[in-house]
């Protein structure tokens, strides 16, 4: 997985960010949107942002 590829516009969160925000115990989409209000402002990253997490998920355990 590219991890500089950009997933959410709005926010400038890339692939590296949401790595990051998981090793750091934030697993759960619902988490990254309080943490980093990953997909909060026009929803447009929401099927992709959660793609990417289970990918990680995936990858991590
Ligand atoms: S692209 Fe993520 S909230 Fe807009």
């Amino acid at each position: 997985m590219d991890e500089e590829r950009m997933v959410c516009e709005c926010y400038g969160i890339r692939v590296k960010d949401i790595k990051q925000a998981m090793l750091d115990g934030n697993d759960t989409f619902e988490k990254m949107e309080r943490c980093m209000r990953l997909g909060v402002l026009c929803g447009a990253c929401v099927s992709d942002a959660k793609k990417v997490i289970a990918a990680l998920n995936e990858n991590i355990q």
